[in-house]
């Protein structure tokens, strides 16, 4: 790891030689905070501490805030300024869906409904702001997908009307609003699109799994707070290029969670609804990562289980896991953590500012150390790549309940990728912005046409220099063929052939793509919509989504 560092350290001087003083605020990066390369830590909330894990995990019930709402008819649904009580007791102004079915109120419901089933509901935006609602993962038609060109203004209205062709899986929903996502997102706008099919039954079935019980919808987001518990979002410079990271880690907008469980199997639908974190996720007793076993992907369930003891999840991925409890004894505690790793976020930057100052020549970056340790710094206490913990899992009495896990979960169609046409799509960063194929991201600007009907390859290549990016594509879901030079901490998993790790397994709509690797995904683009239809490929880090790390595609007639 050092000397990679090391040898980016002088491609990045060299990088840098031209591009004048701003483009150092970049190269600062995360990593350089009060506490250099270190969290600081203790502090109110800091997830780090074990000791501070004692909220009870908030589950969704049948309404009310996250309630489960089995889509009957058409939804009015009203994006609104609330608030909510993250923190104990007090009051964070927070941005809500609002809706109302059979006489119960929701806010942001957890929809489910069952593949093929027609989803109708209008949007009104209650906003002082544009607004629109995003289906991730789900296959639309491009006017039903909410492409920020089809916003609406505060006052104003969309009709979403479709089929979920999806097959069964764990999907979400969150706001798509021109350069505003991340704000919105941050500040609430978002929540989970369960789609059911006859696989998910059987699975449901088979090890006895009740939603809200033993199979938990889990959303993982970083956030920072105020003194008065109000959400934090003032991204600074360095935050806006790197992303924005919070330092408490709510799951399911709980801090410090806690959630008691007996010694039997449970089912986690985790998704990252974090704008810029990455996790590498494990279940940890004491020191010993445990073993879960990995049933699920951005796009539904795998064919089989794999059995793992950490995963990366990328912000806009989910992954579903089956953890059996009875791996620990009653009294004794497992902790879901996001294990320690190389954020590679810097890539290419000094590393510490010192080296930089004396490697000469570089004129005003004299003073530039200086300007890491205050201006050019995150303003997270908590770095991206350390270790803390997300969830506690006390485990209690009970019966213990062992059930074989189903060797055969679903089928995957395998896209065949024999002799189909390679498309490149190359990341760069350019005048302190992230780009795809050279460009920045223009509303009326299609980058490049596919043929509906057609399979390609897309080779995504993120250059050494730089940072990871969780790539997304909108319309389809696709498979991830091939993971070429990968870094030591993600082919150190890549068990599952041609470099790919579990997270890459299955239907996918977001694959992570880290300094220095190509990943190669296969998408068929055959589709029973009406005319062209004009979809997104954008990273889902939100800041860089906001900041134009997107561009459109057409598929053609
Ligand atoms: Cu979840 Cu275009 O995004
Ligand atoms: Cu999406
Ligand atoms: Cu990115």
């Amino acid at each position: 790891m050092i000397s990679r560092r090391m040898l980016f350290q002088i491609s990045g001087a060299a990088a840098l030689a031209g591009a004048g003083g701003t483009a150092w605020m970049y190269f600062g990066g995360h990593n350089v905070n009060a506490a250099g390369t270190q969290p600081i830590s203790p502090y109110p909330f800091d997830p780090i501490r074990a000791e501070n894990f004692q909220q009870k995990l908030f589950i969704p019930g049948g309404s009310g805030p996250f309630g489960v709402m089995d889509v009957g008819g058409p939804l009015q649904i009203r994006a609104t300024a609330a608030s909510f009580a993250i923190l104990k007791g007090q009051e964070s102004p927070f941005l809500l869906y609002q809706t109302e079915q059979a006489g119960k109120a929701y806010q942001n419901p957890i929809f489910r409904m069952e593949s093929g089933a027609r989803f109708q509901a209008t949007l009104h935006n209650a906003l002082p702001e544009p607004t629109i609602i995003h289906w991730h993962g789900l296959h639309t038609p491009a006017n039903m997908d909410g492409h920020p060109a089809s916003t609406i203004g505060p006052g104003g209205r969309y009709d979403y009307n479709f089929t979920v062709r999806n097959r069964g899986g764990t999907y979400w929903y969150h706001t798509h609003a021109h350069e505003l996502t991340a704000k919105q997102a941050y500040n609430g706008l978002a929540s989970f699109f369960l789609v059911e099919d006859e696989d998910q039954r059987k699975l449901s079935k088979a090890l006895d799994l009740r939603l809200g019980e033993t199979d938990v919808p889990l959303v993982i987001q970083d956030k920072q707070f105020d003194a008065a518990g109000r959400l934090r979002y003032q991204p600074n410079m360095q935050d806006a290029m790197m992303g924005w990271l919070g330092d408490v880690i709510l799951a399911n907008l709980t801090p410090n969670a806690v959630l008691t469980v007996t010694p039997r199997v449970y089912r986690f639908r985790l998704l990252n609804g974090s704008n810029a974190r990455i996790y590498r996720l494990a279940f940890v007793k004491g020191k010993t990562p445990l073993k879960f076993a990995v049933i699920g992907t951005d796009g539904g369930l795998l064919d089989q289980p794999q059995s793992v003891t950490d995963a990366y999840l990328a912000p806009g991925e989910r992954l579903d896991v089956l953890f059996d409890a009875g791996q620990a004894q009653p009294g004794e505690d497992v902790f879901l953590k996001s294990l320690a790793f190389d954020p590679m976020e810097n890539e290419g930057s000094a590393g510490n500012m010192g080296n930089m100052g004396s490697s000469g020549g570089m004129g005003g970056m004299g003073g530039m150390g200086g300007m890491g340790g205050m201006g050019g710094m995150s303003s997270s206490r908590l770095p991206l790549g350390a270790e803390f913990n997300v969830l506690k899992l006390p485990v209690t009495q009970g019966e213990r309940l062992t059930m074989p896990l189903p060797a055969k979960l679903s089928e995957i169609r395998t896209i065949p990728v024999e002799g189909m046409p390679e498309r490149k799509i190359e990341l760069s960063m350019a005048h302190m912005r992230f780009l795809i194929n050279g460009r920045s991201f223009r509303m009326d600007e299609i980058s490049f046409e596919v043929k509906r009907g057609g399979v390609e390859i897309w080779s995504i290549s993120n250059p050494a220099l730089g940072m990871p990016h969780p790539m997304h594509m909108h319309g389809f879901s696709f498979q991830v063929v091939e993971r070429l030079n990968s870094p030591p901490q993600v082919s150190a998993n890549a068990r599952f052939g041609r470099g790919r790790t579990v997270s890459d397994l299955g239907w996918k709509d977001t694959v992570l793509v880290w300094p220095g690797e190509t990943v190669k995904i296969a998408v068929d683009f055959t589709h029973d919509f009406t005319g062209s239809q004009t979809y997104l490929l954008h990273c889902h880090n939100l800041e860089h989504e906001d900041a134009g790390m997107m561009v459109n595609f057409r598929v053609t007639t």
